[in-house]
């Protein structure tokens, strides 16, 4: 009888599963949060709260992604400025956006070298620790159940793979990281937790070492949950490699995010680029939904008109899936057509 019944459900979820996958291809999403949302994926972009303003900015904004994250609003120098001074201004105009249209919010970032204030990096040593701790329980406390995920830590690693010279390194020591990590837990149980760095989707040290270090964690029951990948990217990924990358974290019971791509192209942009740029964003959507822990795509920007690359990386552009005049570009057909698929 119990099997009867079992094998009963199993019929009707395999029925229902093949009509959702027939309606995808008799009737494909037109929107990527669409489409995305109706595979259970997180799809977002980075933002500047003060664009909300512009209607053609928000109304891409809401219509193709369900999540977003702060460009710059939420790191260390927009949200204390001054010592003991916590300004939440900007980042609280892009939570209550996000909620009224229902999307979630990822954080970014905790701890990171860059976009430090002075007032910091001036302290005496022996009060890092301490400037980290307030800020860290400050901000997390501040956005707890909203933000369901953080970046704890950015780019800890250098491009070789080892530590990174940082202020917080220098003073704290290798530690810091996982008692930040211990920190925002504190702050917000319920928050996912994330080790977030570049370059790491190509094999090489640095990979290597993001892996070790991030499996580290997670053996001395550092509170982790996983693992975010930048995607900033000038060419096609190694998509075998960050397959396989991706299902380590998976062993490990962690997740991935794919947490700021673009891909930045010479300009002015020939076709044959765009096209390029397209396939490299088909491979890495594609990849994260066949991994069974990718559970987010994001991209750094909307649209080419407000993008940092060019400040960046002078004489690329064109990074994104929208172009200047928020027109939908190959990259943003190839990421809705495998997000149907
Ligand atoms: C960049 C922002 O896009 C710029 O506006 C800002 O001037 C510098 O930082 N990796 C990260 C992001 O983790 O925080 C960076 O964002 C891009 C690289």
């Amino acid at each position: 009888m119990r099997s009867a019944i079992s094998i009963l459900i199993l019929c009707v979820a395999l029925s229902l599963q093949t009509t959702q996958l027939s309606m995808a291809q008799t009737n494909p999403a037109t929107t990527l949060r669409q489409a995305a949302d109706r595979r259970g994926l997180l799809i977002g972009a980075a933002v500047n709260p003060d664009l909300l303003r512009q209607p053609d900015y928000a109304r891409t904004l809401r219509q193709h992604f369900n999540t977003v994250v702060a460009e710059n609003a939420m790191k260390f120098e927009s949200v204390q400025p001054r010592e003991g001074k916590f300004d939440f201004t900007a980042a609280d105009k892009l939570v209550a956006f996000a909620e009224k249209d229902n999307m979630k919010v990822r954080g970014h970032t905790l701890v990171w070298h860059s976009q430090v204030p002075q007032w910091v990096t001036e302290q005496r040593c022996k009060d890092a620790e301490a400037i980290l701790r307030t800020h860290i329980s400050a901000v997390v406390g501040h956005f707890k159940g909203k933000v369901f995920a953080w970046d704890v830590v950015n780019e800890a690693l250098d491009d070789d793979g080892a530590l990174r010279e940082t202020f917080w390194l220098r003073c704290i020591g290798p530690d810091y990281i996982a008692k930040a990590f211990r920190w925002a837990h504190a702050a917000d149980p319920k928050a996912k937790l994330f080790y977030n760095d570049y370059g790491i989707e190509s094999p090489g040290r640095k990979a290597e070492r993001a892996f070790e270090l991030v499996r580290d964690l997670k053996a001395q029951g550092v509170p982790i949950d996983g693992i975010g990948l930048q995607m900033h990217l000038d060419r096609i990924p190694d998509d075998i490699f960050i397959a396989k990358y991706m299902s380590r974290f998976e062993e490990l019971g962690l997740e991935v995010h794919m947490t700021e791509m673009d891909v930045r192209l010479p300009e002015p942009a020939s076709t044959r680029d765009l096209l390029m740029q397209a396939e490299a964003y088909r491979m890495a959507v594609r990849r994260c939904v066949q991994a069974g822990n990718c559970t987010a795509f994001l991209t750094w920007g909307v649209t080419d008109r407000y993008s940092w690359i060019p400040d960046f990386f002078p004489g690329y552009g064109s990074a994104l899936l929208f172009d200047k005049d928020y027109r939908p570009k190959p990259a943003f057909r190839a990421v809705l057509s495998e997000l149907n698929n």
